[in-house]
């Protein structure tokens, strides 16, 4: 099976690199581009009444998934606390004098710290220069995340199984089939058609405030300004190669100010041809 895939694979890197060839000069410098098209990200669908353990995998599949959580929450960079035994230490976040929110028991904290992540911010975790009051969290029920309600309390049940304590939120009963947030299709999801999509799609967005897009992350530069410097970032790069570089390497330039690690290291893994195009025209003010 592995040997299937692996062909499958070079076959696809093969039939881009053509294209690439001609689109993209600027691939030569990182030997054959990691670029092929993505496979389909699994889009929950809410259908009818589900048990505690259909609940709890949906979950698991948004917190790894759609929900992007893992660009942060992981034990890659650093970046965000590791939520595995958030359920049991939720009841202990609402006793610390420092928590100003309103939550009153364990569910209520996670579901706030989600909706309303500067309500508490975890020691050391703040956006810099805010002295912990500010989280760097987007809202995850807004913006291009957007999660439902019930799909937020899919993640609630799911962090409280996996802390062993008993789940708490409502299961879906099935008497109102809940909408799936982002219009859940069946169909494989097409390639972003324009910029604006594309940089949603990789949640861009969650990091980077970025051209054409209202909504802005700060754990990353403002890429609003990287026309202007990409051309000089690197000896002997233009600017393109930089753009390009920057997405499929992030670490091989850290930008002074930031840390390295913090952006995915697998972008190339998932990025179409036709979606880096857009990106890196979009960031450099092309059309
Ligand atoms: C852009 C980075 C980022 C993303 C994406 C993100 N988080 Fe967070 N999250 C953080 C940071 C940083 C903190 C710590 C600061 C704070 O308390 O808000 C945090 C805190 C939390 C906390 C409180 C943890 C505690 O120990 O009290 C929960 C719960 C949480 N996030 C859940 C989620 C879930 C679920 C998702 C996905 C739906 C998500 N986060 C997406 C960065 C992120
Ligand atoms: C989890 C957060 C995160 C995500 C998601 C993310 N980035 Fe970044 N990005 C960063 C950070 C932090 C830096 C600065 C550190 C570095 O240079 O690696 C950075 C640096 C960059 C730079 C270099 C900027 C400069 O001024 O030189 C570019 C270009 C860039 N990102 C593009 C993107 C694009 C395009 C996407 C989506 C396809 C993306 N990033 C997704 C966090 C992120």
């Amino acid at each position: 099976m592995e040997g299937n895939k692996n062909i499958t694979e070079l076959g696809k890197i093969l039939g881009y690199a053509l294209v690439i060839m001609f689109a993209f000069v600027g691939f030569t410098k990182f030997g054959i581009p990691l670029v092929i098209p993505e496979a389909p990200p699994v889009e929950e669908k809410i259908t009818g009444a589900m048990t505690k353990e259909q609940f709890v995998a949906m979950g698991d599949k948004i917190f790894h998934g759609k929900g992007t959580c893992t660009l942060c929450h992981s034990p890659v960079g650093g970046r965000a606390p590791l939520l595995d035994g958030v359920a049991t230490r939720a009841p202990e976040r609402i006793k610390d004098p420092r928590y100003k929110g309103k939550a009153k028991s364990g569910e209520e904290y996670i579901r706030e710290s989600m909706m309303e992540p500067s309500a508490y911010v975890v020691a050391g975790f703040g956006k810099p220069g805010t002295n912990d009051s500010v989280s760097p969290m987007p809202q995850i029920n807004k913006g291009s995340i957007g999660l439902s309600d019930v799909e937020i309390n899919s993640v609630i049940a799911y962090f409280q199984n996996a802390g062993g304590i008993p789940v708490t939120v409502p299961l879906p009963t099935g008497a109102a089939p809940a909408p799936a947030a982002g219009g859940a299709e069946a169909a494989a999801p097409k390639p972003a058609a324009t910029a604006a999509e594309a940089f949603n799609k990789f949640g861009c967005v969650t990091c980077h405030k970025v051209p054409g897009v209202e909504e802005a992350g700060e754990l990353g530069p403002d890429l609003t300004k990287v026309a202007k410097l990409a051309g000089s970032r690197k000896p002997g790069y233009s600017a393109q190669e930089y753009v390009i570089e920057s997405i499929l390497k992030p670490n091989a330039y850290v930008v002074k100010g930031f840390d390295p690690d913090i952006m995915p290291g697998d972008l190339g893994d998932k990025i179409t041809m036709s979606e880096m195009n857009l990106i890196v025209n979009a960031l450099l003010g092309k059309k």
